[in-house]
């Protein structure tokens, strides 16, 4: 028969390294030292019973002392170098191997080549602009209120995320002036990733994208300027549209206006359902004159809009969220 002793110190020695201390407690050990009670005489056995206890007990905060320092074990730092499968499926999910270009990017990558098709230079536009750019050089006086329907976010050295592809309309028109003057014609679109300080909710975001457009030349009318619209939608939709006009503000455009198109019945629209689709307008002559062009010699015009709508009607998404969201379920409807 083990002495009470020997039995604990083997079973104290095993907490500190056992990874399930508390399982110890369970021992066949701790059983026989339990089963030999009744093998004493009863007079021994209140004694035997309390050293039993005692052992119990010097288990209990050994076990404890083992559990806190297993609770706060450094896990072992990952090897970035180790030979991952970062393509494996663990999930049972599609493969991932290829990764897949954005919907938005795709689209804007559709939009992109119908304009160039027709002739625009295509430029990105910057994500980082001033208050000349997004504002001053487009017409909008010193503190007019229509600054402030544009929710711009500031840098503390006031530079602007620019709040719509506007923006470059002035730089278009500056890189094109030598070109017009020569004879040819200015028409270029931007396009890229605008932002403003907007709550985000089904059908607002603070980051999207815009496509602007900018057609000047000595005889540009406003009815070009439909036509051109009408050329673009008609093609990324893929069918004949009715579209509509109604004037609207923008300092940079006289006469501006909404452009809407009614939504098809393929995409699931009922006549007379209507969607506003951009601005436009003929280029205001301050816009000409801030670049240098002669607007009694020039005349021309401009439409942005966002990149989101258009994809959200020709696919039926009802949530603007679901682009910034990086959810792959729905990423890869698009794959
Ligand atoms: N920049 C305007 C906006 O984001 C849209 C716009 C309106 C662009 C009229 C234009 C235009 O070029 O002529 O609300």
């Amino acid at each position: 028969m083990q002495s009470i002793n020997d039995v604990s110190q083997a079973l104290l020695a095993q907490v500190v390294t056992s990874d399930t201390p508390r399982d110890i407690l369970k021992s066949s050990e701790i059983k026989d030292l339990y089963n030999q009670i009744a093998q004493l005489d009863p007079s021994e056995r209140g004694a035997y019973g309390k050293q039993v206890n005692t052992l119990k007990l010097n288990l209990m905060s050994a076990i404890e002392v083992r559990e806190a320092e297993l609770d706060n074990a450094t896990v072992t730092p990952i090897d970035i170098s180790a030979p991952w499968d970062v393509n494996s499926r663990p999930l049972g999910l599609l493969p991932t191997t290829y990764g897949s270009e954005h919907p938005l990017m795709k689209e804007l990558s559709v939009v992109i080549d119908i304009f160039t098709r027709m002739g625009f230079a295509a430029i990105e536009s910057r994500q980082i602009d001033d208050d000349f750019h997004m504002f001053g050089a487009l017409n909008f006086p010193e503190n007019h209120p229509a600054r402030d329907g544009y929710d711009t976010f500031r840098t503390e050295e006031n530079f602007i995320p620019p709040a719509h592809t506007s923006t470059m309309q002035h730089r278009i028109l500056k890189d094109g002036k030598a070109r017009l003057e020569a004879g040819g014609q200015i028409a270029a679109v931007s396009y890229g990733r605008v932002f403003r300080n907007e709550d985000v909710d089904a059908t607002h975001e603070h980051t999207f994208y815009q496509c602007e457009g900018v057609f000047v030349s000595e005889t540009a009318t406003l009815g070009d300027m439909l036509g051109t619209l009408r050329a673009f939608f008609e093609s990324y939709y893929g069918q004949a549209l009715k579209i509509k006009t109604q004037p609207a503000y923008f300092p940079f455009v006289e006469p501006g206006l909404e452009f809407a198109i009614e939504r098809p019945a393929a995409l699931g629209g009922k006549p007379g359902e209507w969607l506003e689709m951009l601005g436009c307008g003929m280029i205001h002559p301050n816009v000409l004159l801030a670049a240098g062009i002669d607007p009694t010699q020039y005349q021309g015009f401009a439409w942005g809009g966002g990149i989101e709508r258009l994809v959200m009607l020709k696919y039926g998404i009802e949530d603007l969220r679901h682009f910034e969201s990086g959810k792959l379920q729905f990423l890869r409807k698009f794959v």
